[in-house]
């Protein structure tokens, strides 16, 4: 390899070792669920996005499967020359009628969604509203696009206001949120970002990836949680996430769709989703409309772990969801908790700089619908043994 690249990369994996920054790739044997197979040891899984237990779901494999035979393994080609299959069409139609939006545009994932529609809708003319707390994503379509980016603090609806102040003469301008906030759990006040966006004439997009599955009526999202639908103008969701497959995708007007089919660079240059994922996709979307139970099960299961951490002494920081963060703020203390519940048999992995700010390192954790209370009780009773260990509790 070259020198210079080598030394560059052994210099900065060193620094990112001394500042407990390094995060090693845990390799999982079979499929994911309340508990995987790690290192040949059946442990407790709190780690995983699989809000509804989909991911390992026997509908959805058959689904895939029967998507293969038809289909076959790949699409072929991007979807604007040849690679577009009936199963894109009929995955875009089933979350249009899911979002009760007029259509939807599925992408290859939730990032890629981010990374093709905010450039795509956004010119030097126009300027970007984006809450701080936003995920990578958003920052990196913001990054794409040559409108200018002013970040407003999180969650608050003066800075926002100025902002948009400040903005008045701009094109457009597009407020940029997360429904959800991935790392923190709490979630963006739609309605009073609405209300501004009406007052200083501002479309409005929200980053739905946890909220889809999780939040409002059945699951259809943040923006039908806060009554608010018709006036979010872009929807973006996962499914990767509740969905439990992978993919990203979205909802909105026929005019969106249309405009991102011609000029959105990653639905443009990157080929869609292979036929096990769109036929799998499909049938989550079923299951998560005719199966009433999922959700709610998700928040009772999500309550009955927050409050046994509560109890315990943790800080479970501001979440609003079944998103569980367990505050420690020292980067190598967190490590440290992460590594002594691995050996108790608990995945609950610590997320630090640069997903969340330096100082407010954390271990994440998700109670899905998939645990039971089994896994619950046997999980606090190691976060109770490792914390008090580790001087956090
Ligand atoms: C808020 C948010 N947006 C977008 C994404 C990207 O989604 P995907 O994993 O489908 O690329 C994530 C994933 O972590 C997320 O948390």
């Amino acid at each position: 390899m070259n020198e210079t690249l080598q030394g560059l990369l052994c210099d900065q994996l060193d620094a990112l070792r001394a500042q407990h920054l390094y995060k090693p790739l845990l390799t999982v044997d079979g499929p994911s669920g309340a508990r995987v197979r790690v290192d040949g040891r059946d442990m407790i899984n709190l780690s995983s996005n699989n809000y509804l237990g989909l991911a390992n779901d026997a509908r959805l494999k058959a689904a895939a499967v029967r998507a293969v035979e038809e289909y076959g393994a790949g699409a072929g080609a991007v979807r604007p020359i040849i690679g577009n299959l009936r199963l894109h069409d009929e995955l875009e139609a089933a979350l249009a009628a899911f979002k009760e939006t007029p259509a939807v545009l599925a992408f290859q994932s939730g990032f890629t969604a981010n990374a093709g529609v905010i450039p795509t809708l956004t010119d030097a003319q126009d300027v970007i509203l984006s809450d701080e707390l936003n995920h990578a994503s958003i920052i990196d379509g913001s990054r794409l696009s040559r409108a200018p980016v002013v970040r407003y603090k999180h969650k608050d609806m003066d800075s926002l206001e100025d902002a948009l102040r400040g903005a008045k003469d701009a094109r457009m301008r597009l407020i940029v949120t997360d429904g959800v906030f991935s790392m923190d759990g709490d979630v963006a006040p739609l309605d009073r970002i609405c209300d501004l966006a009406g007052r200083y004439d501002a479309a409005v997009m929200v980053d739905d990836a946890h909220g889809s599955g999780v939040m409002g009526r059945n699951g259809r999202g943040t923006a039908y949680h806060f009554g608010v639908k018709d006036r979010v103008d872009i929807q973006l969701g996962t499914l990767s996430k509740a969905v439990g497959v992978v993919g990203g995708y979205i909802a909105g007007s026929n005019a969106l769709k249309d405009f991102l089919t011609q000029r959105a660079r990653p639905f443009l240059f990157s080929t869609g989703a292979p036929p096990a994922v769109a036929g799998a996709c499909i049938e989550a979307i079923r299951v998560m409309q005719s199966d009433q139970t999922l959700t709610p099960r998700l928040w009772e299961n999500a309550r009955y772990w927050q409050d046994g951490l509560k109890r315990l002494g943790f800080d479970t920081g501001a979440t609003e969801t079944p998103i569980t963060p367990v505050m420690v703020g020292d980067e190598a203390k967190t490590q440290e908790l992460q590594r002594g519940l691995r050996e108790e048999g608990v995945l609950a992995l610590a997320v630090v700089f640069p997903t969340v700010a330096r100082g407010k390192a954390r271990v994440r954790t998700m109670p899905t619908a998939a645990h039971d209370r089994q896994d619950f009780d046997e999980a606090l009773a190691a976060f109770g043994r490792v914390g008090k260990r580790l001087g956090i509790l």
